[in-house]
């Protein structure tokens, strides 16, 4: 039987690469499988949260989930700080995580970036929270974007290291599920940088929230390069800010990039631009009503998550308790 693990950190500025890179593929998900969808608090906090706006935002993932089309009936949706076997599990992993994995980590060497003695021991230890969130359920596939693979992996290494050590099969090794299309939506400013919610510019991503009016003026700003759209996938290749663009067409489309390279060969920016701000503003604007109907009502919200919680401790507390035994820590 599959399990689905994934979460979505509630730090802000949710945007189109969550929606495409993530969530989006949650939604087709959930039709097959049992589907947890958690948003992990407790990783936003390992960079400094004004305490409000974390509450804030924790709701305002819970409405994109929803929004985007996660039933909450069908899926568990929660926010990771209501479940205490994450941190407890956190910790038990930690103990069999040798620090030379952790230094591989690319994501911490890039959030640390040159302060590295002033980074906080959270920070350092992300991946192995990540870790226990998806090993507290027995997760066996976790459908993330790209740049989580190789945290994906590290999970994987710490649940045979557990095994090993105890010499039993406990958990499942977890496979990362990456989707085919636009799994790195890069920003609009910048083709070769990852549209992020720290970006400082606005205008280098299309939020969850935006309006169809902020979708089309936030496109048309969008960095290009002089030439008409390329031909082909070859002549793409070089241009960064091209290959996103059509990218994002392909992937709000759901058609493959090949036939979106086809249809707009040759077109100018501005054109092609006016076409992909009414594609954007009709599947993002409509998700962006919903989350702002959703985030009206706060006490549904926090019913949602309150249900999830429920229902995902139900799960995680007989896992935790038997790697309490096999760990030898006594339940008196
Ligand atoms: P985060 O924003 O780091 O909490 O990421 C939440 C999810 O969105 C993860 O599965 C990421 O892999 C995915 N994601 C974040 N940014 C992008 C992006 N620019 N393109 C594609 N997927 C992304
Ligand atoms: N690290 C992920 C991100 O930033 C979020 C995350 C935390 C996650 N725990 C997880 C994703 C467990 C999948 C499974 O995108």
């Amino acid at each position: 039987m599959k399990r689905i693990f994934s979460g979505v950190q509630p730090t802000g500025n949710l945007h189109l690469g969550n929606y495409l890179g993530a969530i989006r593929n949650w939604v087709q998900l959930q039709k097959d499988f049992d589907c947890i969808f958690c948003i992990v608090d407790l990783h936003a906090l390992t960079l400094p949260q004004d305490p409000k706006e974390l509450t804030g935002q924790t709701r305002e993932v819970t409405a994109a989930y929803i929004a985007a089309g996660i039933d909450p009936e069908r899926c568990i949706i929660f926010n990771q700080s209501t479940v205490p076997g994450h941190a407890e599990l956190a910790w038990l992993l930690g103990c069999l995580t040798p620090l030379g994995w952790l230094n591989r980590m690319t994501q911490f060497k890039e959030k640390a970036g040159k302060h590295r003695e002033e980074a906080g021991l959270g920070l350092y230890a992300y991946p192995v929270l990540m870790a226990a969130d998806i090993l507290l359920y027995k997760a066996t596939h976790v459908p993330v974007g790209e740049d989580q693979k190789q945290h994906l992996e590290l999970a994987r290494d710490i649940a045979g290291a557990f095994n090993r050590r105890f010499g039993v099969e406990f958990f499942p090794l977890p496979e990362p599920q990456i989707f085919g299309a636009c799994t790195r939506v890069m920003s609009l400013r910048d083709g070769t940088k990852k549209m992020s919610k720290s970006d400082t510019s606005d205008y280098s991503r299309l939020n969850m929230t935006d309006d169809a009016a902020a979708i089309a003026l936030k496109i048309r700003k969008a960095k290009t390069d002089p030439q008409p759209l390329p031909a082909t996938e070859k002549e793409a290749e070089a241009r960064p800010e091209a290959t996103n663009l059509l990218g994002i067409y392909a992937a709000l489309a759901g058609v493959s990039f090949a036939e979106v390279i086809q249809r707009f060969a040759g077109w100018n920016f501005s054109d092609f631009k006016a076409e992909l701000a009414d594609l954007a503003a009709d599947v993002c604007g409509r998700i962006a009503v919903e989350m702002k109907r959703l985030m009206a009502d706060p006490g549904y919200i926090d019913g949602v998550l309150k249900r999830g919680a429920e229902r995902a401790n139900a799960i995680a507390a007989p896992v935790l308790r038997d790697v309490f035994d096999l760990m030898g820590l006594l339940r008196p």
